[in-house]
């Protein structure tokens, strides 16, 4: 299994592309399966991530041809038939995202079976509201030893969805299943984070009628068929994010490209707070770090607009250092400090409670080996170690290769000192 190596010390300058949202592009993805005719998404990240999913729609008759094009990586996924409505346990056990395949089976085809994810490392993650959306557009649903049955033989019937918390990925599986619905779909309490807006503006793309998203109400009239598209994925904006800290961990001046600063305003405002320089450009931003040290602030994830979840780990990293006492609070997941015991191999000190992590910043932190068991724990970890005295060894880079494109060649192309080793044995 490869590895990550990074020599801290290196301060960071130059310029770095951000790629196509991981996170938009797999719900796009699955938005192929509702036309018969191509749906060519442009600006696609190249992960681990969507290659898997791209193995899962050839599967079940999705034709995926991966391409360059004038604005860089494209894919085109044509659908003419479902060949096939079933995805089994190791498709989905391995990448949860497989599991947004039903709701677009079932609105075409009327019936899927579909393996339940079960949890994950950073919280239970049920799909009660997945599964809860789609029996109030109509489907029956039934589950038997760990698979989701699901039948719709009449077609889905629009309806009024009242999520009781939000959720990114039923909301986005809400949308996928209503847009071919008869009649009218209200989905309250959606969320509101940027990929929903882009799956929304895409499916409008293919003829469907998505009004609201972006809001806590999305209105979808159902249309009988969609068609093909050509659709460019939004900046990923935890990749922005990640580079941001990253820039104000190691210190130097970093430009951020093809991205957009709303859609991380949140931990701007945390990084400015926190003493970091940050300056909007016309296609992203400046990060800069001039003070030595920057100094400890507080976050608390939220549901966007608020502090991303999936920043969180990084800014834990980057608080290892600072001056001062950091409290991290994690609302959205159960289970997301397991990067906390890796930085402290790095010499971070930190106590957690529950929810809650203190990091007291240490002045600095040594190398170490290190590996971290989810995507975005592992990045803070390749984050920690551009600062840390010595060699950090990230082990079980499978994670980062999962949703980073080429995050090596990126952070190495500004200075950092950093290398794959590749296929050496994984520490355990
Ligand atoms: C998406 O996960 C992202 N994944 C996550 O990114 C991200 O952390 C998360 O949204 C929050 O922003 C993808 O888009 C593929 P949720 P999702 O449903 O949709 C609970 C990464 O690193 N819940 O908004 O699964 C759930 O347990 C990943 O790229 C239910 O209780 O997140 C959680 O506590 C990690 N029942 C909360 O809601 C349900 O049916 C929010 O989860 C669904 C969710």
């Amino acid at each position: 299994m490869d590895r990550i190596a990074i020599e801290g010390g290196a301060r960071l300058e130059g310029s770095i592309p951000i790629s196509g949202a991981k996170n938009s592009a797999l719900k796009l993805m699955a938005a192929a399966l509702l036309t018969d005719q191509p749906l060519r998404l442009t600006n696609m990240p190249r992960l681990a991530d969507t290659r898997f999913l791209g193995r899962l729609l050839q599967r079940l008759g999705t034709e995926v041809v991966e391409q360059d094009g004038a604005d860089g990586a494209e894919t085109v996924l044509h659908a003419p038939e479902i060949v096939s409505a079933f995805a089994s346990y190791d498709l989905v056990r391995q990448m949860r995202a497989s599991f947004n395949v039903l709701g677009p089976l079932l609105a075409r085809t009327g019936h899927a079976k579909i393996s339940l994810p079960g949890g994950c490392t950073i919280g239970a993650r049920p799909v009660d509201l997945h599964l809860k959306a789609l029996e109030a557009l109509g489907a029956r649903i039934d589950l038997h030893e760990g698979y989701v049955y699901a039948q719709a033989p009449r077609g889905l019937k629009g309806a009024v969805i009242d999520f009781p918390i939000v959720s990114v990925g039923a909301t986005e599986h809400a949308m996928l299943a209503a847009v071919l619905a008869q009649g009218e779909t209200v989905i309250k309490n959606a969320a509101r984070e940027p990929e929903i807006g882009d799956l929304a503006d895409c499916l409008n793309a293919m003829g469907a009628k998505v009004s609201g998203a972006g809001t806590d109400t999305i209105r979808i009239t159902g249309v009988s068929r969609l068609n093909g598209a050509t659709w460019s994925v939004i900046p990923d904006r935890i990749e922005t994010g990640t580079f941001a800290v990253a820039a104000a961990m190691a210190g130097g001046e970093v430009r951020l490209t093809k991205t957009r600063t709303d859609f991380v305003q949140a931990l701007l405002d945390k990084l400015v707070e926190a003493g970091a320089e940050v300056t909007p450009t016309d296609d992203g931003m400046i990060v800069k770090r001039s003070v030595k040290r920057l100094k400890a602030v507080d976050v608390t994830t939220e549901v966007y607009p608020g502090f991303a979840t999936d920043l969180q780990a990084q800014f834990m990293a980057l608080m290892t250092t600072a001056e001062g006492e950091s409290v991290i609070r994690e609302t959205i997941f159960e289970n997301r400090f397991m990067h906390a015991p890796e930085l402290m191999r790095l010499g971070a000190d930190i106590t957690v409670h529950g929810g809650e992590a203190r990091v007291k910043g240490v002045p600095t932190l040594r190398g170490a080996q290190v590996m971290a068991t989810d995507l975005r724990a592992s990045v803070s970890l390749v984050i920690a170690g551009l600062v840390a005295e010595g060699e950090t060894v990230v082990n079980r880079v499978y994670h980062l290769d999962r949703g980073f494109e080429r995050l090596e060649e990126k952070l190495g192309a500004c200075g950092a000192q950093i290398r794959r080793i590749k296929g050496a044995p994984e520490e355990e």
